[in-house]
């Protein structure tokens, strides 16, 4: 969407913060020996104490409030009983919506110390998002994200996955436009006064490439390599982006 109003940017915060809120309580009670089932309980709490409605169980009917994707699952992970364990990457996405209003933000942690690659990889993804977030301001071209994106990505040793990628949102959970993860030059379009976007890097150290598990919902690399992604939703602005999330 294009906010044009007061009242439609404090809409957005609105999501905004119980989205983030969500997303920091879920990461307050990782640790060995939960399960993505007990994680998924307390966002969908959470989320509920907030006014707000789960994004992917609303819009997609998912099995589930939130998505938690495991080491090798890169996303729309289906929270499951099995406990996690020391050394897991999870990563977590939280999307939602208040009176048809939406917002969405994930990222990824290490249960208990990270190891060295997961601390690096998480960094670096992370790092891919800031980047990619400076590059964000009406007039410039949204190509210049992907192209952030990709610097990060190469700079730190990853591959990006070029099929997952940010998008507009703000009165549905998916709209347009299409924010790549790769840098397209044939891309013209550019960034405009008050559209709402999400940006959100998935970053591996393996092929890139991915595949749909059994379950029809998760992704997961083809060659068991561990993904990170870091999320956030915001306002374009001449200004600079407003992060919502
Ligand atoms: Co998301
Ligand atoms: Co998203």
């Amino acid at each position: 969407m294009t906010i044009d109003s007061d009242d439609e940017l404090t809409a957005l915060k609105r999501v905004g913060t119980a989205v983030r809120e969500t997303l920091a309580t879920m990461r307050g009670l990782l640790q060995p020996g939960v399960t993505p089932l007990e994680l998924d309980a307390a966002g969908r709490d959470c989320l509920r104490a907030f006014g707000a409605r789960p994004a992917p169980e609303l819009a997609y009917g998912f099995p589930g409030a939130t998505c938690i994707s495991v080491n090798d699952c890169v996303a729309h992970g289906v929270p499951d009983k099995r406990p996690l364990r020391q050394g897991d990457l999870v990563n977590i996405d939280v999307s939602a919506e208040i009176d048809g209003y939406w917002a969405d933000s994930g990222a990824s942690f290490s249960v208990g110390p990270p190891s060295k690659e997961i601390r690096k990889l998480c960094r670096t993804t992370r790092r891919a998002l800031d980047r990619a977030i400076q590059a964000v301001r009406a007039g410039r071209p949204i190509n210049a994200i992907g192209q952030a994106v990709e610097k990060e990505a190469r700079r730190g040793g990853y591959r990006v996955i070029p099929e997952l990628a940010g998008h507009g949102v703000g009165r549905a959970i998916h709209e347009p436009p299409t924010v790549s993860n790769t840098y397209n030059p044939k891309d013209r379009q550019l960034l405009h006064e008050g559209l709402v976007i999400t940006i959100e890097p998935f970053l591996t150290k393996g092929s890139g490439r991915i595949y749909q598990a059994d379950d029809g919902w998760t992704l997961k690399t083809v060659d068991g390599a561990l993904a990170a992604q870091f999320e956030h939703s915001m306002v374009v602005t001449k200004g600079g982006p407003v992060i919502l999330t």
